[in-house]
């Protein structure tokens, strides 16, 4: 009647497919130890590594546990949450959708796998509604089902796994100052230029025939943003530098991951992802911005 939950970190929007791709990294995640009590209802009894509440209606994960009860429909259930924190909040990096995600995932498990993966994904997206705002699913699709995934709509909600390239590695920066998802959503135009849109849907296309034919070519081509990062660029200290870096050192393209900071760069290979750290290091050591860097298969 006790479990431990990985749920792992996820890098969203992957460039072009804003609110819509989202790939899951080996590391860093959050872990989440969730047992049945006698006590019908929702405890979180501890957080590590992070200042977040305790309150079960303000916390991501109480909020992913209550709608997964309600929908249980068992009045008896309760269940109790300690909660490891080791992605840090407003990263960029899904750290609410990892905890979220876990907390729909580790019930499942406790109650006998009720639910399938997309009801758990609706779960954990309201998790995402209490941390940003908006219920988007490009990180929690990730972290529960694994892999590039793609959310082909949100009403209603139709999610797919997409092919993953063995071969391809992330290689992600994390400038520790703090970028609130709500507040990267808040700044963005809500019209796109037609020319913009264009550009945008034939990348999201080739993206995933990219990674459908392993056309390295193809992906590297695709990873272009024409209309959430030239808004959000001004939020992460030194982006284009980064970039054009990155790029030079082998990384097949990237972008900011999610809502910022945190910055990706894809590349072919885990030899090519360290020399991408090599240079991230190189951008970023003058600043005097602490960062930490992570480099990771996708699965
Ligand atoms: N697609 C979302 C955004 C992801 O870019 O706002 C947030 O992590």
């Amino acid at each position: 009647d006790c479990i431990k939950i990985f749920a792992p970190a996820t890098v969203a929007n992957v460039a072009c497919g804003f609110d819509v791709i989202g790939l899951a990294i080996d590391a860093p995640g959050d872990e989440i130890i969730l047992r049945k009590t006698d006590t019908p209802g929702i405890v979180i009894k501890a957080i590590h590594g992070a200042d977040l509440p305790l309150d079960p209606l303000l916390n991501v994960c109480g909020v992913a546990a209550q709608h997964f009860l309600k929908k249980l429909d068992q009045p008896d259930a309760g269940v109790e949450m300690e909660i490891f924190k080791n992605i840090a909040p407003g990263s960029g990096i899904g750290s609410s959708a990892a905890s979220s995600a876990g907390a729909a995932v580790g019930l499942n498990e406790l109650f006998g796998r009720p639910f399938d993966n997309k009801q758990l994904i609706r779960f954990a997206m309201e998790g995402e509604r209490l941390a940003s705002g908006a219920a988007h699913a490009d990180n929690v699709a990730p972290a529960i089902m694994g892999g590039f995934t793609l959310v082909r709509s949100y009403q209603p909600l139709d999610i797919t796994a997409l092919h993953t390239p063995a071969a391809l590695w992330v290689t992600v920066i994390h400038p520790q100052i703090e970028v609130k998802t709500s507040d990267a959503r808040a700044i963005l135009k809500q019209k796109v230029l037609m020319t913009d849109a264009i550009k945008q849907w034939g990348n999201v296309a080739a993206l995933v025939a990219g990674l459908y034919q392993e056309d390295y070519g193809l992906i590297s081509r695709s990873l272009e943003d024409v209309i959430v990062e030239p808004v959000r660029a001004i939020l992460i200290p030194a982006f284009h530098e980064l970039k054009i870096k990155c790029k030079e050192a082998g990384a097949l393209g990237g972008g900011i991951s999610g809502s910022g900071p945190s910055v990706f760069m894809l590349s072919r290979g885990e030899i090519i992802a360290r020399q991408v750290r090599d240079v991230m290091n190189e951008v970023y050591a003058p600043l005097g911005v602490d960062y930490n860097i992570y480099v990771s298969p996708i699965s």
